[in-house]
């Protein structure tokens, strides 16, 4: 499908945007393995969430769907059983990875696959610790999907992260769960703690002293009930739209607040940009808050160090605010987003050039130009959804009509995007 997106003049408006996706796949995963019935609200419906559901029932589990509401009938943590197919994950990297630190304590065989940007991202960052905990994986693309992983016994490992990535340290702890020892994670710079909250909150035994995380086996894990809060990830194009468009406002409420994903408020913030959070109060252990901002005159600012994991993908939508800044806006330390759902840091200079944007691109980053006018232009979205979302909140201030191809691709973590994008600029 191709998408048309118009410049608008101006936003008002107060809305929701769909589940956190970090939390909705979690929230199943570590509910198949929990004794009892997890029932799961304002869960993402987004492709990727659905590909891990489908995964877990074919490993047994019975999952109740009724739109954002879910039911997962957990089994504990020895209740898995082998599926007679292959477990496929679409697009979805959080489901291949995590799954992956999971299904190398089993006691059967599985093979793993999914779509053809799956299987450009590496997966040696999960078979290396993994290996070395006793898993048996084999990637016939040598370091790339397919896999196929004999379950087996694991031991206690402590690793450092050689970068920082929330699905290789969820990896590591899924698989922790069925070590004969003690494992600790070593993080130098934090990534998303989703996992270390939820899982406590199911009953494991999870501790980070300074970046230090230990897990220590427990015998079961007990079903509770999940809220997952909205997305701060898509709230961010909503946010980001309201900035850069004059005269506006925008509140989107209850986005998880949690600090390891709020780098793209406080790089805003750093912008000079009108932003608050209200009503902030806690959700089965994560922070929650309504976020409202306002049209702002943005300055550029140098982005590297501990702040991008902390707004990992958000940055393409940091790209686009940048162009509106006033000043260079330099990006440093973000190699991780070469492999991404796309390389992001070609894919976004090279559609955002197409509008008139000036980005070079860097080893680990990119240098953006602020203040240059964009004008209307046909982009490709390289079928990565935040790639199509950025270009289309660039589109609503940029001179004429901006054809989004393969814009579809939203439907990975935000189905109703284009939608809500047209409800909120009528
Ligand atoms: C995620 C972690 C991040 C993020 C991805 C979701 C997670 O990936 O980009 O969209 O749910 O753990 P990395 O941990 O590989 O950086």
């Amino acid at each position: 499908m191709d998408k048309t997106i118009r410049p608008i003049e101006s936003i008002n408006a107060v809305i929701t945007v769909p589940g956190d996706k970090s939390v909705s796949h979690r929230a199943v995963m570590f509910g198949s393995i929990a004794k009892g019935d997890t029932k799961i609200t304002g869960f993402l419906t987004g492709d990727d969430c659905m590909s891990t559901i489908s995964c877990f029932k074919k490993l047994g589990i019975d999952i109740e769907t009724d739109g954002e509401n879910v039911v997962v009938h957990g089994k504990g943590l020895h209740g898995l059983t082998a599926p007679t197919e292959l477990l496929d994950v679409g697009n979805s990297g959080t489901t291949i990875r995590l799954i992956s630190g999971l299904l190398s304590g089993q006691d059967f065989v599985c093979r793993l696959n999914g779509d053809a940007s799956i299987q450009k991202r590496p997966m040696n960052r999960v078979i290396k610790p993994l290996s070395l905990m006793g898993a048996k994986i084999k990637s016939t693309g040598d370091g790339y999907a397919p896999l196929e992983i004999t379950g087996t016994g694991l031991k206690g490992l402590e690793y450092k992260m050689p970068v920082a990535s929330a699905q290789v340290k969820s990896a590591i702890l899924l698989a922790s769960l069925y070590a004969d020892g003690e494992t600790v994670v070593i993080e130098d710079m934090p990534s998303r703690d989703h996992t270390e909250i939820m899982l406590n909150y199911f009953g494991a035994d999870i501790t980070n002293q300074n970046g230090r995380i230990t897990s220590r086996p427990v015998k079961e894990l007990y079903a509770r009930p999940v809220t997952v809060p909205a997305d701060i990830s898509s709230a961010a194009f909503f946010i980001a739209a309201a900035l850069l468009t004059p005269n506006s406002e925008i509140t989107v409420t209850n986005v998880g607040i949690n600090k390891t994903r709020t780098g793209i408020l406080d790089a805003f913030a750093e912008m000079g940009a009108d932003i608050k959070i209200v009503n902030e109060h806690l959700a089965g252990g994560e922070p929650v808050g309504d976020i409202v901002a306002k049209t702002s005159s943005l300055k550029a600012i140098t982005l590297g160090g501990d702040m991008i994991p902390r707004m990992i993908d958000e940055i393409p939508v940091f790209v686009v605010a940048a162009l509106a800044a006033n000043g260079t806006t330099v990006i440093k330390d973000a190699q991780e987003l070469k492999v991404k759902e796309s390389n992001r840091i070609a894919t976004m200079a090279q559609e955002l050039g197409k509008m008139g944007a000036k980005i070079t691109e860097t080893e680990d980053g990119m240098i953006i130009e602020g203040g240059q006018p964009l004008h209307g232009a046909v982009t490709y979205s390289h079928l990565d959804h935040r790639v199509a979302m950025s270009i289309a909140v660039a589109a609503l201030n940029a001179k004429g009509e901006t054809v989004i191809t393969d814009a579809d691709c939203v439907g990975i973590s935000f189905p109703n995007f284009y939608e809500l994008l047209e409800k909120i600029t009528l």
